[in-house]
């Protein structure tokens, strides 16, 4: 696979969104990864005081190295704003996540955030979901089989996701099926559909929840609307 883009410069430009004193959702991959890092450097820097909500035990894990202050959703009524990269951005700026694994607790985080922007390169950009490769879905343990068996009947063809000698496990003691669907001429049909599977915990589909796309190539910084906005 192609080394992923420098996204630093968008990570910095990217703090600019954040209110001061404000809750921060924390994304999980390389986009997320250099945004952290920035938020931390901010932060240490003693200009910007947050308070993260991470969406994964990895980006978790890098905050606390970082020196961002971590809560729980127990201990705040709202999340300010959520930044995240993602695998896919459509024309309507819905996106396909979840390719590195933390698709169920993205959408959660993203979902009660009052902003979601995403963070991506050019290489991110398609003209329908579906075009660049699969579409992560989370299913609990007790029901892998009966799911692979439900989605291959929609016309997916679905692998089991591993790791190591093993299937891959999720931070929610979850596994991942990969499903290869190509164009989804209907993301939202699509989500609705597979949501609907008993045994399905989440999808990286993830239809009308970003508020803003900024886009990072080369030194150029193009900021859009996302489908929610
Ligand atoms: C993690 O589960 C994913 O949803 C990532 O947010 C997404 O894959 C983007 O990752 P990169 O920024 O590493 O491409």
């Amino acid at each position: 696979m192609a080394d992923k883009p420098d996204l630093s410069l968008l990570a910095e430009r990217a703090l600019e969104l954040i209110p001061n004193n404000s809750v921060v959702g924390l994304g999980t991959g390389s986009a997320a990864t250099a945004f952290i890092h920035a938020l931390g450097a901010r932060v240490k820097a003693g200009g910007l005081s947050v308070r993260g909500i991470p969406t994964s035990d990895v980006s978790d894990t890098l905050a606390k190295q970082l020196g961002i202050p971590i809560i729980k959703f127990e201990d705040v009524e709202h999340i300010d704003v959520c930044f995240d990269g993602a695998d896919e951005v459509d024309p309507n700026g819905d996106l396909v996540k979840g390719w590195g694994g933390a698709l169920l607790r993205e959408k959660v985080v993203a979902g009660y955030a009052k902003k979601f922007v995403v963070l991506v390169g050019p290489e991110k950009l398609v003209p329908v979901l579906g075009t660049r490769d699969k579409v992560p879905v989370e299913v609990v343990p007790f029901a892998l089989t009966p799911c692979i068996r439900h989605l291959t009947r929609m016309g997916f063809v679905v692998t089991p996701r591993e790791k190591g000698d093993g299937l891959y496990i999720t931070d929610n003691g979850n596994y991942i099926l990969d499903c290869k669907t190509g164009p989804i001429r209907d993301p939202h049909g699509t989500d609705i559909a597979i949501s609907a599977i008993p045994g399905v915990a989440g999808t990286g589909l993830f239809v009308k929840r970003a508020h803003v796309i900024m886009i990072q190539d080369g030194t150029n910084i193009d900021v859009r609307k996302g489908s929610a906005a």
